[in-house]
């Protein structure tokens, strides 16, 4: 696939993707929301890729929302359509994902952009960003998994404030109240996230994947966590990549993890 709205590529095991709508604040139109889950498709199969970096373009925005222009005329039924075809596709394919995914925050993280965010597995924010769910002022209500995965971050309490008040809030607050992982100059913010996913590409990529899965099911109530978790680590034991940490650490050498 050709990407018209997001720029993509792989270099050093890292796929970056940038959603690159700077005119429009990186707004989540129907093609970027496409190309996102095709993009994330292709990094969930790629034996090649280690890790995900998420920005927006710019130096403004992560994501300024949903593009309200397109949902001015919607229905109940294409609401719901719009809300479920996203999440699947795109929102819960990234919390899923067996590969790491890094949102980089440059800038305005709102309603959607912020869904999209929470929908990573880390995030770092840039000093400037300023994150929200503004949904409520247009007579809606976050509908990418916002209402779930903000009161999984930050608790109940300050979900509702934040989802019901519509405030947008600082970085360091978002740090604060555990939003985000961490909050650097822009300058330095691309570089964060890669020393992150420059660590995460080192270690065992089949273990990573079995961690995510594990982690995720604690938070799903059809499924048992601790049961998931013995799985997982059982699978582990399957793998060359095991044999090789093992044999590494014994013999008092760096390991090299095929994902195999
Ligand atoms: N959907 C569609 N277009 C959007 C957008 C969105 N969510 N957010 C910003 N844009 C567009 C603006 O319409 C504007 O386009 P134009 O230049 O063609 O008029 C362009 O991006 C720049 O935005 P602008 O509003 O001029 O920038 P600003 O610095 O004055 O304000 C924001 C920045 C983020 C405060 C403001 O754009 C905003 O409130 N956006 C909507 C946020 C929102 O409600 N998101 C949730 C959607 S569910």
């Amino acid at each position: 696939m050709v990407y018209q709205q997001i720029i993509a590529e792989v270099k050093e095991n890292i796929f970056y993707i940038t959603i690159n709508r700077e005119q429009k604040l990186n707004a989540l139109n129907k093609e970027v929301l496409t190309e996102l889950a095709h993009a994330i498709k292709f990094a969930t199969q790629s034996d090649e890729i280690r890790g995900v970096l998420l920005t927006g373009a710019g130096e403004k925005a992560f994501v300024a929302g949903a593009d309200i222009s397109e949902f001015q005329n919607y229905s109940l039924a294409e609401g719901k359509e719009l809300a479920k075809v996203g999440q699947t596709n795109v929102f819960d394919a990234i919390e899923n994902c067996p590969k790491p995914v890094v949102a980089a925050i440059n800038g305005f993280a709102l309603g959607g952009g912020l869904e999209l965010a929470m929908a990573c597995h880390i995030r770092i924010a840039s000093e400037n960003a300023k994150l929200g769910l503004p949904e409520v002022t247009l007579g809606l209500i976050p509908g990418y998994g916002g209402t779930q995965r903000l009161t999984q971050l930050v608790g109940k309490g300050r979900a509702i404030e934040m989802i019901t008040t519509a405030d947008m809030i600082t970085a360091e607050k978002a740090y604060r109240i555990g939003l985000v992982n961490e909050v650097v100059p822009q300058a330095e913010l691309i570089s964060k996230a890669e020393e992150i996913l420059n660590k995460i590409k080192q270690r065992a990529p089949l273990a990573i994947a079995s961690a995510i899965k594990a982690v995720n099911s604690s938070l799903k109530n059809n499924v048992n966590g601790f049961d998931i978790e013995i799985e997982e680590f059982a699978k582990c034991f399957q793998t060359e990549d095991f044999k090789e940490g093992v044999g590494a650490f014994l013999e008092k050498r760096k390991a090299v993890f095929k994902g195999e």
